[in-house]
């Protein structure tokens, strides 16, 4: 467990949780001085309608607009790269992100090559990022990733089959607009994956060591509220009042990981992610369980808190019945959901694992994993996968 009187630093955006949140992005894109907005979305989104309804507001605030819809899931270097050729060209001086983890990341890429003139690969780690982005809103349409609060831009360098980690102050927005109505138009199996990936930050938060009471209050809460809620806001996709506990979830833990950051799953997931180009989500559910199984020696007190925020009685159990019933229920709600599979599911084999392990090692976000973990170690864990 985390010294209580260890130095701990909070960083946050400004953000606006509600639904109508969407509808202010015009008028604050005006506040931050924005006169033509790069809008970075991805064609599901557009699809959707959201993309639309942002942009009307920016028109309607007087701000001219250029659209880019080059990201995939899992975003490539070389969309970033095409993305800050297009915001240079179109002149413009601010960005919008509207979507899920991929589009923000991308945004978050954009505006930092903008600034430096670097290349997208020249910022892979931590604090790289000299020169402020410029300023950046999201409208997040997913209820898991947080990058529209978060430190962390996630990119895939394909040639390599890497993602990479990019870790700074500077990658915060200016600005989240948090609607949970957007939730609505997600189909099942991504609103199961990010709602996954959003536990999955509120655990790794919550047991990381550099957590601090200030991330331990929305670890926990992010665990409770995401456990409690996800399940029933898949079943009932209309259900307003669930979608937005699971929008507050993922806030919660995005707010906790941020600043607590994350441990063996993400490093793993991340290693995974690249290999394979599976949804991200996807990758931590596979893991979690296994990761906790591994993890839970070195804070078993921790883990009894997660336990509880899960709903769970542990009253009367011993620490190897404490176990069961808490893995038990990590499996319980990916089987609710629909996010059940295992690593051959997504095509790896046992002769990937020694490079999916080595990757894993040099991932940032193993460094504050509660318990060490070896290349031998993480190859264990995948091969409980499998
Ligand atoms: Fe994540």
């Amino acid at each position: 467990m985390a010294n209580p009187f260890e130095l701990r630093k909070f960083v946050a955006p400004e953000y606006i949780f509600g639904i109508g949140a969407r509808e202010l992005a015009g008028r604050y894109a005006r506040n931050l001085g924005g006169q033509k907005a790069l809008v970075v979305s991805d064609p599901g989104v557009v699809a959707a309608g959201w993309t639309t309804e942002v942009i009307a507001s920016l028109t309607e605030a007087g701000i001219s607009h250029a659209l880019y819809t080059g990201v995939s899931p899992n975003p490539k270097a070389h969309e970033v790269m095409a993305g800050a050729d297009l915001f240079a060209a179109e002149g413009c001086n601010i960005l919008i992100a509207v979507g899920g983890g991929s589009p923000i990341d991308c945004a978050k890429g954009i505006g930092i090559v903008s600034s430096n003139r670097l290349h997208i690969l020249d910022f892979e780690g931590v604090d790289k990022v000299q020169v402020p982005m410029p300023p950046l809103i999201c409208i997040p349409t997913t209820g898991g990733t947080s990058a529209d609060v978060s430190q962390f831009a996630i990119i895939t360098n394909p040639e390599e089959k890497i993602k990479f980690a990019i870790i700074s102050k500077s990658v915060v927005p200016d600005l989240a607009l948090i609607d949970p109505l957007t939730l609505t138009t997600m189909d099942p199996f991504l609103a199961a994956c990010t709602g996954l990936d959003a536990l999955t930050h509120g655990v790794e938060a919550f047991v990381s060591n550099a957590s601090s009471p200030m991330t331990d209050l929305h670890a926990l809460e992010a665990i409770r509220l995401i456990s409690a809620n996800l399940v029933a806001s898949i079943r009932d996709p209309e259900d307003l009042e669930l979608r937005t506990k699971v929008m507050q979830g993922s806030l919660q833990a995005g707010l906790a990981f941020s600043n607590a950051i994350l441990g063996a799953a993400h490093a793993m997931a991340h290693s995974l992610g690249g290999e394979r180009d599976a949804p991200h989500g996807e990758c931590n559910a596979i893991l979690l369980d296994h990761v906790i199984e591994f993890n839970l020696p070195a804070s078993p007190e921790r883990f009894e808190r997660v336990a509880e925020a899960m709903g769970l009685d542990l009253r009367g159990l011993d620490s190897r019945a404490r176990k069961k019933v808490l893995l038990e229920k990590v499996r319980e709600i990916k089987r609710a959901v629909g996010v059940d599979k295992v690593l051959k599911d997504v095509g790896i084999s046992s002769g990937d694992l020694p490079v999916l392990s080595k990757k894993a090692l040099n991932d940032p976000c193993l460094i504050t994993n509660p318990r060490k973990a070896s290349q031998r170690d993480l190859e264990v864990i995948y091969e409980e996968s499998l």
